[in-house]
């Protein structure tokens, strides 16, 4: 398994360029079930989890083809309903393809994403929100299995605010008949992307972004050609590797309109930010203040910045609150930042208080989710001698050639073979 070491003490300076989104990619790529022909996908980021939903959409018999960062899928051939345990197990996002699925084939078999590191992340609102559009769903042997002759629009709302319940909906409701109106959606710029894309496939989506989004469903949808948006939260992380190495650094090709709260934060804690068209300028300081941060749905503080924000945050000036409301036990950084010399106490499992000192120690860490990851990246920048990141296999779901971008940068960070 490969490693990657970070040596602290150099400040960044340059520009860098984000890549197209994990999390706008995955639900985009999916949708192409929905149609017969070949859709074109530009700026797809090459990274683990795509290579996942791509391997994944070829078993159920679609043609993908990658070129760089386009990918083109074509599903006409997709004769298969089954999504096996090995494939989904290694990217939950997987179930995201039960619904298109259920809607080309009437039918779908699709193992139960296990949970990961950060929670149990039950699909119980994907579930609902399909038997509410009339299907039949069973649970046994570990899959979920789904059949309905016609799926029908049905007003569905959502007990808890959830992207991927959001996306599964928008996609299945696309070819329902009838209208179907998603309330307590999620905003996620993503959701608006997939909507966008759905759109311009002939679907009828109106109100994505807002927490209502009405779908009044089509006959069939045609192939398009899109571009996949940038990138938030790999721009948020080299924002705060900015920001905490008192560096200077440009993101390009990045969306500043997704990244308010966090730009927002990152003035608080004592940062310049200079919002271009698409680009952003963040100045660093040596003189971090401590601010609170609490993780909510978009557009507030997106939970999968707050680990990079609490590595940021491990040498303010003063002392930090940060509260996780989204996922359950996404404090795994916490202890590894604690090998490294930060003074952080959790308080009920969703609350960490995290005391500023006056610098870090490099130590051999452990990566244990894609977040946490980045965060002991971050906080090895800023450590004194050098930090072995360990497992960066969960790096590598998520970020394309971080090493690369940060050794752009002026960083010291270098992937070993393990
Ligand atoms: C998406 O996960 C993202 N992943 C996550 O990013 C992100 O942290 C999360 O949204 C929240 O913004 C992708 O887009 C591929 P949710 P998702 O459904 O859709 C509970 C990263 O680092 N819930 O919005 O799985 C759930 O347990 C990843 O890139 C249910 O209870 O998240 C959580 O507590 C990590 N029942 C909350 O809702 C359900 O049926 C929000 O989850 C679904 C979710």
């Amino acid at each position: 398994m490969d490693i990657i070491a970070v040596e602290g003490g150099r400040r960044l300076s340059g520009n860098v360029r984000i890549s197209g989104s994990k999390n706008a990619a995955l639900p985009i790529l999916v949708s192409s079930l929905l149609v017969d022909g070949t859709c074109v996908f530009n700026n797809v980021p090459d990274l683990m989890d795509i290579r996942s939903i791509k391997l994944l959409l070829e078993d159920l018999g679609a043609r993908v083809e990658t070129q760089g960062s386009s990918v083109s899928i074509d599903a006409t051939g997709v004769n298969k309903f089954e999504a096996s345990y090995d494939l989904v197990r290694k990217m939950r996002a997987s179930i995201l393809v039960l619904g298109p699925i259920l809607a080309r084939q009437k039918k779908a078999r699709v193992s139960l994403p296990g949970g990961c590191a950060i929670g149990a992340r039950p699909i119980n609102l994907h579930l609902k929100g399909i038997a509410a559009l009339g299907a039949d769903i069973t649970l046994e042997h570990g899959y979920v299995e789904a059949s309905a002759e016609k799926l029908t629009g049905a007003d569905i709302y959502f007990d808890i605010v959830s992207v991927g319940a959001t996306e599964s909906l928008m996609m299945t409701a696309a070819l329902a008949e009838g209208v179907t109106l998603l309330r307590n959606a999620a905003r996620e710029p993503e959701i608006t992307a997939l909507a966008d894309v759905l759109n311009s496939m002939g679907a009828k989506i109106e109100g994505a972004g807002t927490p209502e989004i009405k779908i009044t469903g089509v006959s069939r949808l045609n192939p398009v050609t899109v571009s996949i948006i940038p990138d938030r939260i790999e721009a948020g992380t080299f924002m705060v590797a900015a920001a905490m190495t008192a560096g200077d650094v440009t993101l390009t090709d990045c969306e500043p309109e997704h990244l308010g709260a966090v730009i927002h934060k990152l003035k608080l804690s004592g940062s310049r930010v200079d919002v271009l068209d698409k680009s952003i300028r963040v100045v660093g300081t040596t003189d971090i203040q401590a601010i609170d941060i609490r993780t909510v749905p978009y557009p507030g503080f997106p939970t999968d910045m707050q680990a990079q924000f609490m590595a940021m945050l491990t040498v303010a000036k003063g002392t930090s609150v940060i509260r996780e409301t989204i996922f359950e036990n996404r404090f795994i950084h916490v202890s590894e930042l604690k090998r490294m010399g930060a003074d952080i106490t959790l308080e009920g499992g969703n609350v960490a208080t995290v005391k500023g000192v006056p610098h870090l120690s490099g130590a051999p860490v452990m990566a244990s989710d894609l977040r946490a990851s980045a965060s002991l990246i971050l906080a090895g920048l800023v450590a004194e001698g050098e930090t072995v990141v360990n497992r960066v296999y969960h790096l590598d779901r998520g970020y394309e050639s971080i090493e690369k971008k940060f050794e752009g940068l002026g960083g010291v960070v270098l992937r070993k073979k393990g």
